[in-house]
């Protein structure tokens, strides 16, 4: 799939968020290595503290339904939902990608203008994962 539809998927799934007190409204596509597509929104909450970021809300629906091997993210947001400029991953959502994701997978910012494309490699270096539990 092209970064370009991934990135059209999470637009689509930012019309879903659910973000009554920030306003900031948050959409995300993950692409699993078999082709599949499971889309995101952030869901606030009145405690804040219990809200939940756009891309986790896509990854936990993945591993629900099973899925384990992921390729590619492509993550929008903006105020009202109006795309103004690059909505990178927090760091909570990217050690839920440390915990699923090899260092190549993929992550498309688009401002509405033009696209971004990191690694998680690139965001998260020295991320801490199971290997560091293992015995
Ligand atoms: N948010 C996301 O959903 N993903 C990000 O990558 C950054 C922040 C959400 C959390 C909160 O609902 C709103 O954006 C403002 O922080």
């Amino acid at each position: 799939m092209k970064r370009e539809e991934l990135v059209a998927l999470a637009c689509e799934a930012m019309e879903r968020a659910y973000a009554p007190y920030s306003r900031f409204r948050v959409g995300a596509a993950l692409l699993t290595k078999s082709g599949k597509v499971y889309q995101g929104c952030n869901i606030e909450n009145a405690a804040y503290g219990p809200s939940n970021c756009a891309e986790r809300t896509a990854f936990f629906q993945a591993i629900y339904e099973g899925e384990r091997e992921f390729s590619a993210i492509a993550i929008v947001g903006g105020l009202e939902g109006k795309i103004r400029g690059f909505t990178a991953p927090c760091g909570v959502c990217r050690q839920v990608m440390q915990e699923f994701c090899k260092p190549d997978f993929e992550i498309h910012l688009w401002n509405g203008k033009t696209y971004q494309t990191y690694t998680l490699g690139n965001l998260l270096p020295i991320g801490f994962s199971a290997e560091n539990i293992s015995e």
